[in-house]
């Protein structure tokens, strides 16, 4: 069901990772490229939504066609999802956030001292960005897409996640050993709230993209 079904839908997409700074040179980050969320981006403007993207840190073009906003840390991408979502019919969390930030920032470059053994690095939490704009809507009947990078136990984890997290859909995939992160392709499960389960097969991240679409617009319609 491709076509332009989702013309007059307007989606927000996050993608890429969050990068959590320690000091000016120095971050936390993950091995997210942008891909999945960018092929979600120009798979939904092909089949005719507005498409509004949340890119933390991906080295890729802008889409064309595509409302761009660039994002870094955590917190700014909260930022910039709180203020897309109440325009938005549906959104889709492909981002991978880091769950913790460094307590401290320290505002110049941390020196290397002889003799002096380093000191440990103090975390704090991030907000949960999916868990809440899955708990507070900011539109009624909107549609809240999470995905769910596991290492182990995909399944029961990816299940658990979705009750946890309160959104309609969870695109669970595995991570590690060389999937997902950086590559072309993508394999995945799609979870629904309404209990279906389905199985997409590796391929590339724009055929994982359009079957996540096949869900949302089914659902919206
Ligand atoms: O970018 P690529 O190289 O193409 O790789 C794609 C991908 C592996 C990054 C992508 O397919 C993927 O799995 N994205 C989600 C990564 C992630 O953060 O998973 P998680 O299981 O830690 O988080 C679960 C969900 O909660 C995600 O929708 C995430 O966006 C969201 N989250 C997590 C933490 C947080 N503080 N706030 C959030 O909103």
């Amino acid at each position: 069901a491709l076509g332009a079904d989702l013309a007059g839908r307007h989606v927000v997409i996050s993608a890429g990772g969050t990068r959590e700074p320690l000091d000016p040179v120095r971050f936390l980050g993950n091995h997210s490229s942008g891909k999945q969320g960018y092929a979600l981006a120009t798979t939904a403007a092909a089949r005719g939504a507005r498409v509004t993207l949340l890119s933390a840190n991906a080295a890729l073009p802008d889409p064309a066609g595509v409302d761009v906003v660039h994002v870094s840390t955590a917190l700014e991408l909260r930022e910039a999802v709180l203020k897309a979502v109440p325009e938005a019919d549906a959104v889709v969390m492909a981002a991978a956030v880091a769950d913790f930030r460094p307590a401290e920032y320290v505002s110049g470059k941390i020196k290397k001292v002889d003799g002096v053994d380093p000191s440990p690095v103090a975390l704090v939490r991030n907000p949960d960005i999916l868990a809440e704009i899955s708990a507070h809507r900011a539109r009624p009947g909107q549609l809240v897409v999470g995905f769910a990078a596991e290492t182990d136990d995909v399944l029961a984890n990816g299940r658990a996640k979705l009750a946890r997290k309160g959104c309609d859909l969870l695109v669970v995939n595995e991570v590690g050993g060389g999937k997902a992160f950086g590559r072309d392709t993508n394999a995945a499960v799609l979870l629904s709230t309404d209990g279906t389960e389905v199985e997409i097969p590796d391929g590339p991240k724009e055929s994982l993209a359009d079957t996540v679409w096949d869900a949302v617009a089914a659902r919206l319609a």
